[in-house]
């Protein structure tokens, strides 16, 4: 399966070390400004090779609108994107050939399909994750109509963190962190693994404000399951919460209950959804993402025929998942309120009414 969702959705192509990755976008609603700046902007969120807390691969992650856009708005047509690869070192994989990283995908991949593109991890790498913020950007660009904001940042990385956030603050940081007094420790933490040849785990946070009530399908597409699957779909994540999470396991109910007063819920445990459905509140996901796998110290593994190998692994690797990962859950989650609000407008007799009589 390459598609996700069901009336906005999407279908990505490509892998680590092919031609180009690419993004076939369905169920854009029609005249919307196809403002290819932002998409661009987005793009450049998640861009590897920009600083030293990311991969050295350096990908330009141009562009190129191949459809579906009409004198710059869109035209209800599939809208499709490419992104061309142009900074493949498949040299650095001749040694991986026959030899399944730990902690990647390399493993499952040979054994399910008899045949991998082992350059770069194929298309288990997270290459592929490009074309999914470009279709994220493409349903911020619905969000920013409807005044829907959906914000990112790091909250923790290796441990360090606190739930202090701050999001305006995580858009300048180099490591998108949410805490400005933390940032530099957890700076040190990615540096001191890098030099290492090792990697560190991290946690982001996607928050959603000015969130409409009522989105979410009771029973089976329910808005914090869509958007659980959304983010345990992105390569390296290991564990989704919504609202205080695990958290709310320790608590008595009596601690963990909104109560409402005569202006609404007056706190937020439940994380912005009940039921299934939005409540109105803004919504917090908290996504963790386990370390890179690729490290550069020996390690012990399997060939593809059984033999067991030291692998000691060459080329350019993030130290840290989590960070670029961030962009790649806002992204995600914008998505899946986009094929909500679409599924929404037919759930009531005034949203048919309202199409009727437009
Ligand atoms: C934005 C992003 C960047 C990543 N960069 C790397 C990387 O440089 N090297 C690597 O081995 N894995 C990287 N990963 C993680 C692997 O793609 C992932 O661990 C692998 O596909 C195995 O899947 P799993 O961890 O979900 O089981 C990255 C993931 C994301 C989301």
């Amino acid at each position: 399966m390459n598609s996700f969702g069901r009336l906005f959705s999407f279908t990505t192509f490509g892998e680590s070390h092919g031609k180009a990755v690419g993004v076939v976008i369905d169920g854009v609603p029609a005249g919307l400004e196809f403002d290819e700046t932002f998409i661009q902007d987005e793009v450049d969120r998640r861009r590897p090779g920009r600083n030293s807390f990311a991969t050295a691969r350096k990908e330009s992650d141009k562009i190129e609108v191949l459809s579906g856009v009409f004198e710059g708005k869109t035209t209800g047509t599939p809208i499709g994107i490419v992104i061309y690869n142009t900074n493949q070192k498949s040299k650095d994989y001749s040694k991986i050939r026959d030899i399944f990283r730990p902690g990647h995908a390399d493993f499952t991949y040979f054994h399910k399909y008899g045949i991998r593109d082992y350059r770069g991890g194929g298309r288990s790498s997270a290459r592929e994750t490009v074309a999914r913020v470009v279709a994220g950007a493409v349903a911020k660009l619905v969000l920013r109509e409807l005044k829907i904001e959906v914000l990112s940042g790091v909250s923790h990385i290796h441990g360090i963190g606190s739930s202090d956030y701050n999001f305006h603050h995580a858009r300048k940081s180099e490591i998108y962190s949410l805490t400005p007094k933390l940032e530099e420790a957890q700076k040190q933490a990615i540096l001191e693994a890098k030099e290492n040849h090792d990697s560190v785990g991290g946690t982001a946070v996607v928050r959603i404000k000015h969130i409409p009530i009522g989105l979410g399908e009771p029973i089976y597409y329910k808005l914090d399951a869509v958007l659980a699957d959304a983010m345990m779909s992105i390569n390296g994540v290991k564990g989704v919460e919504i609202g205080s999470g695990i958290d709310s396991t320790t608590r008595l109910g009596s601690e963990n209950n909104d109560e409402m007063d005569r202006h609404g819920f007056i706190s937020n445990n439940a994380g912005g959804i009940l039921g299934g459905i939005s409540n109105g509140n803004y919504i917090d996901i908290k996504v963790h993402f386990k370390p890179t796998p690729s490290i550069f110290r020996p390690q012990t593994t399997q060939d593809i025929f059984g033999n067991v190998q030291e692998l000691k692994l060459k080329g350019r690797h993030d130290p840290v998942i989590a960070v670029r990962g961030s962009v790649v859950a806002e992204a995600m989650a914008s998505i899946v309120l986009v094929d909500m609000l679409l599924l929404n407008m037919g759930r009531t007799i005034d949203g048919i009414r309202n199409f009727y009589h437009k």
